[in-house]
This record gives structure tokens, sequence and C-alpha cells, in this order.
């Protein structure tokens, strides 16, 4: 992979997010991207081009017809200069221009000569993003390959509340290290790869069901860090608050048997990593009404065990993946409880955590500590925040897969 940072072209709008996009800036910049910055003149009525030039460390571009640019830079070569051009506050204006082909001003025509993707941050009112002519707009750019990212809903600086809020810096910093990722060429490129993540819920009733504290932020951590190697992951998930990574095909499903039925329907894959804590049983029944006090409530739970979805994977005779892994959740001989585990379902490799309550307990929490186990034996890996402990494993996974695909057809 290279090692070159990427480079945007930030193109920034008039509106009144246009702030949020000096942030975006630190923001890209925290993650190695460097940002070219062009300000519209609606834009330079928010923020200043001195502000801009700052933050991104070059020069602020503003007029079509600076012939010290031209000489220097010309249009052309700015719309191609970086490997993604983000535009950040999207005004309905800008979007208009660059679908209908409009180009009269610097912003516009770098819209216009590019030959790089464009991410658009669209931002304005509500009534406006839901006018006929924008949604037109925004379709027409989607159908030309434009990549979107937002708007979201809530407050606006008008007073009215709905969707028209320009996405997060954060949010869109995401949407650009994804895209990045997942063109980049990595190890695992070609490689396709199940993720299992978060809870299962098994209905009790209507409104009441089993499960258990997994966040899915370790599952949610692998997929990302597996994608950003190159991998086609997907994300099978049950019910988390967590943001789905971008770039990865996400699956939500509640319980553990539409969590199997869609790993199954994901093979064949070149790995499975199955981190999902998924309820070993389920109520035997489940009531239509709610289950009411009054008429004798609940004294017992009566259990049917749900499928095993890692046994299942793992000892497939046809089209099984070529790495296995599990995940074994543990309170006590965390080592040795994984390792019967291991055997027992017929995985190659078992992550083991403990899961003690506990301040860092690793359900639920920010940091885990974890037990690689193999066949070559088992590795203690330090405490780390769950981005790093994927990390690790995905370069690991890596290393053991990378090579020609060898998938068969699934059975
Ligand atoms: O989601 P977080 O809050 O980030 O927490 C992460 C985690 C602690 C949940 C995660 O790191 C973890 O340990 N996941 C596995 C939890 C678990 O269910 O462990 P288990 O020992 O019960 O199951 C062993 C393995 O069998 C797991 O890979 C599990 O996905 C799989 N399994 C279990 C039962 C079942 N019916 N089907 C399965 O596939």
């Amino acid at each position: 992979m290279t090692t070159e940072p990427k480079r945007i072209l930030l193109i920034v709008g008039g509106g009144v997010a246009a702030y949020k996009s000096l942030e975006l800036i630190r923001e890209l910049a925290r993650r190695d991207i460097r940002s070219r910055v062009v300000l519209t003149k609606a834009g330079a009525e928010f923020i200043t081009p001195l502000a801009a030039a700052s933050l991104s460390g070059d020069k602020c571009y503003t007029d079509l017809f600076d012939l010290t640019d031209e000489a220097e830079m010309g249009h052309i070569e700015l719309s191609r200069s970086a490997d993604l051009v983000v535009v950040a506050p999207a005004t309905a204006d800008l979007m208009a221009k660059a679908a209908n082909g409009i180009a009269n001003d610097l912003a516009s025509t770098a819209l216009m000569a590019t030959d790089k993707p464009v991410l658009y941050a669209p931002a304005m009112n509500v009534r406006m993003w839901e006018n006929p002519a924008a949604q037109r707009n925004v379709e027409r750019l989607k159908s030309d390959g434009a990549l979107f990212v937002g708007p979201d809903e809530g407050e606006m600086a008008c007073g009215e509340y709905g969707p028209g809020r320009m996405a997060e810096p954060v949010e869109i910093a995401d949407a650009v290290e994804a895209h990045f990722a997942k063109n980049a060429a990595g190890p695992l490129t070609g490689k396709r790869i199940l993720v299992t993540a978060g809870p299962t819920h098994e209905s009790l009733d209507p409104v009441r069901y089993i499960a258990n504290r997994s966040s899915g932020k370790q599952g949610y951590a692998i997929a990302a860090a597996l994608r950003n190697l190159g991998g086609d992951v997907v994300l099978v998930t049950g019910p988390t608050n967590v943001p789905p990574p971008k770039g990865v095909e996400l699956v939500r499903i509640e319980t553990a048997r539409e969590m199997m039925e869609a790993s199954q329907n994901a093979l064949p894959v070149d790995c499975a990593v199955c981190c999902a804590a998924v309820a070993d049983y389920r109520p035997s029944i489940e009531s239509e009404h709610k289950i009411k006090k009054e008429r004798g409530g609940l004294t017992s739970i009566p259990v049917a065990e749900n499928p095993d979805i890692l046994k299942t994977i793992s000892q497939l005779k046809n089209g099984r993946p070529r790495l296995v892994v599990g995940f074994a959740a543990e309170t006590d001989d965390v080592v040795t409880h994984a390792e019967v585990k291991r055997k027992r379902k017929g995985c190659d490799w078992m992550v083991a955590n403990d899961v003690s309550p506990g301040e860092h307990c690793a359900m639920g929490g920010e940091r885990n500590t974890v037990y690689l186990i193999t066949d070559e034996g088992d590795e203690a890996w330090p405490e780390m925040p769950k981005a790093e402990v994927a990390q690790k494993l995905a370069s690991r996974i890596a290393k053991a897969i990378s090579g020609p695909t060898l998938v068969k057809a699934a059975e």
C-alpha cells in the first residue's frame, strides 16, 4: 500500500456550515489526509481564505480569473491535483450547477473539469433540501457517480427542524477515509470476509426479549480494520448503537436464527470472524401477546437451543473458509476454556477475552485484553483499545490468507 498521504480538494460553499469545514480540515489532517481549499464567493462570507490557508497549510483558491494561479496552476490541474474532491458544505446552488453542467466560477469549473470522484456533504434549509428540484439534482449527481454523506437531521441555524444539517466533520472524514480504504489495493484486496458482531435479541413476547451486554464495538472495529486492508467485508450485526463502518456491506438481524441465515447467505468467504455474542438459547415459545402479570406472568422460561454459527461454518464440508476465527468470552480460566471451545467448535483461531464485570470489562467497554489461540499455541496481547485489537487481528488475518483465493462453492 502507498504511504503517500492522500490529498483532497475541499470546495467550501456559502452556508453557515462553512465554519465546520475548518474543523474538517483539521480532522482530515489528524488522519494524514491533506486538504487544498477552494472557497466560493459566498463561502468567503462565512469563513476567510486566511483561516482556510492557515489550517490547510496551502494557498486557498478563490478566483477563476486569478492570472497568477492560472500561470502556476490552471483550474484544470487544480481540479485533478487531489485524490478526491469533497464539497462541504454542498449548497443547493453548487449541486444544481454540478448536476446541470454549469461552470461559471472556480468551484463549479473545478467540479466540471475533475476526473476524480466527488463526495458531497449537503447543507441547506430543510424545505430547500426537500424541494423536488434539489432532490432531482441529488439523484442526477448520484447517477453520475457522485458520493454523498449526510445531510443529518436536526435543528438548523434558521430554527427549523429536519434533514438538511451538514454531517459532522468526523462523519465526513470517516466517509473520506472509507472511500480511500475501499479503493486502496491492500493485502486483503479481492478477499471476501464475514464478520458477525453485537448481541442477539431473543423474543419472549412483543415487548420483551433476552439479550446480553455486547455493544458491537469490537466486531465493528474488526470489520473496519479488515476493510482498511482492502477486504470486501460483510458485517452481520445484532442490534447496536454503534455507527456502522462505511464501505462494508451491513446486514442487520435480531435473533440467532436470523444471524445464522444471513451468515450462510454471505458465503462463500475467504475468512469468517465470529465476534458476535450469540444467545445460546431462545425462549421456546414466543408469545403473540404481551405476557400479563395478572394471568400468572412468568415464573420460568422454557428454552430451545439456538444454531451455532461458528460451529456450522467451521465444520462445513464444502466451501469452508480458509480461516475461521471465533471469539470466546470467558470469566475464569480464560485460555483453558477458550482452547476447549476452539476444539469443540472446530475453528482455526480463537480470540479469548475476559468478560468479568469491572471497570475494564471487554463486553460493552472501549478496551480489550485478548489471547490469540492457534495451533501454534497461545499469545497474550496487552490491554489496548478495541480498534487496536482489531488492527492487530486484521493484519494477522491478512498474513494468513493472502495469496490466491481458494474459496469453493458453498454447500
Ligand atoms: O460487542 P462488544 O461490547 O465490543 O464486546 C465484544 C465481545 C466481548 C462480545 C467479543 O469480544 C466476544 O468475546 N464475542 C464472543 C462472545 C460469545 O458469545 O462468546 P461464546 O464463548 O459464548 O461463544 C464462542 C463463539 O461461538 C463466538 O465466536 C460466538 O460468536 C460463537 N457462537 C456462539 C453461540 C452461537 N449460537 N453461535 C455462535 O456462532
